[in-house]
């Protein structure tokens, strides 16, 4: 039997809850709370996700695999990217792409907005 891809659900490929409303800002850290070089699972309208501070640039991405759920905040991060700890695929932090394999389906990504030392996330658009 030949292979056929298999169509995802734009939603459902980013494992975003159909529940969580758009436009959300939400507080989800301190700057100080992730120099340089960390990372931390927040909470984001019921979603975890990673939070990376990337050499002052902070990046958000969904904390589940888009392969079989792993916790990416588990993962390796090597600049941009992170290897997830269960399988190796490979994420870019600054979009969600799935880089490598077994992982074909994005995650979703998020916009960090920094205002007095505070950190907020946004759906982006
Ligand atoms: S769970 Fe992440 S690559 Fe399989």
């Amino acid at each position: 039997m030949p292979w056929e891809p298999t169509v995802l659900n734009p939603t459902t490929a980013l494992n975003r809850p159909a529940s969580r409303s758009r436009f959300i800002k939400q507080r989800v850290a301190r700057t100080d709370e992730i120099p340089v070089g960390a990372t931390k699972q927040v909470d984001f309208e019921g979603e975890l996700v990673l939070l990376v501070n990337v050499d002052g640039e902070y990046l958000a991405i969904s904390d589940r695999c888009s392969h079989a759920d792993a916790s990416l905040s588990q993962g390796t991060r090597d600049g941009h990217h992170i290897t997830c700890p269960h399988h190796g695929a490979k994420f870019d932090l600054r979009t969600g792409e799935a880089l490598t394999l077994p992982a074909v389906a994005p995650v979703e990504s998020f916009a960090v907005l920094v205002e007095n030392g505070e950190l907020f996330l946004e759906e982006k658009e």
